[in-house]
């Protein structure tokens, strides 16, 4: 039997340790240099930390701000995302836009008649796809495409005459065909004259002269009389 004066009592006025949950050291757990538990809620936000929403009652974490990496990815992505919505909304609106506004005038002004020589000028078969031929007694424009399948065909001043690249049609000086698939001579625009003497082409307005059928090529409009 314990004699009273050796046995001891615990003593209530003794700290006794306890263990301390996890969650509650992470949320007391203090980096060096960061928020003390003493540091007020504006200095926290001053120094950068934010609290969670999500938190039991009377707790609060705080979490770390994002690296500069982070940051730097995530505008990335967000500049690689607009950049295709952009490139995606601009070919939407162009599959919408006619492409017959870039296409030239079928209307057009290529001086006067006496800028032109006797035989074939090529000086327009580039920018509207004509030859202006000049005979003694009147001008006129050949559309230059071939009868046989549309190709332009080349004129050859040393052999007088045009020649298809593709099948081999030849065309004389005023383009009419004489060897070769082409069907028919080659098509003339119309011509007038403006205001100031000027030669005015319409190449939406064709004359042809179709084997066995009408020649137009002497209607008005298909030439200018000198
Ligand atoms: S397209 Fe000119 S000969 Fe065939």
């Amino acid at each position: 039997m314990d004699s009273p004066v050796n046995r001891t009592e615990p003593d209530e006025t003794q700290a006794v340790p306890t263990e301390v949950p996890a969650t509650t050291q992470a949320a007391t757990r203090v980096a060096p240099g960061a928020a003390s538990a003493t540091s007020t809620p504006t200095e926290r936000v001053a120094r950068g930390f934010t609290k969670s929403a999500a938190k039991p009652a009377g707790m609060v974490i705080e979490t770390a701000p994002d690296p500069p990496v982070n940051k730097m990815r995530r505008r990335i992505v967000w500049a690689t995302v607009a950049g295709f919505l952009t490139t995606c909304f601009l070919m939407f609106l162009r599959f919408f836009l006619p492409r017959a506004i870039f296409e030239p005038s079928s209307v057009f002004r290529i001086g006067f008649p006496s800028d032109y020589g006797i035989g074939v000028d090529t000086k327009w078969q580039q920018q509207y796809r004509i030859w202006v031929d000049k005979t003694s007694d009147r001008v006129f424009v050949i559309y230059a495409r071939c009868t046989h399948l549309g190709c332009t065909p080349d004129w050859r001043p040393s052999e007088n005459k045009f020649k298809c690249p593709c099948h081999g049609s030849g065309y004389d000086s005023e383009g009419v065909n004489f060897e070769g698939p082409a069907p028919r001579p080659m098509d003339r625009a119309e011509v007038k004259l403006d205001a100031e003497g000027q030669i005015v082409v319409n190449t939406a307005k064709l004359y042809k002269a179709p084997k066995g059928e009408r020649n137009e090529f002497n209607d008005d409009g298909a030439f200018l009389q000198l």
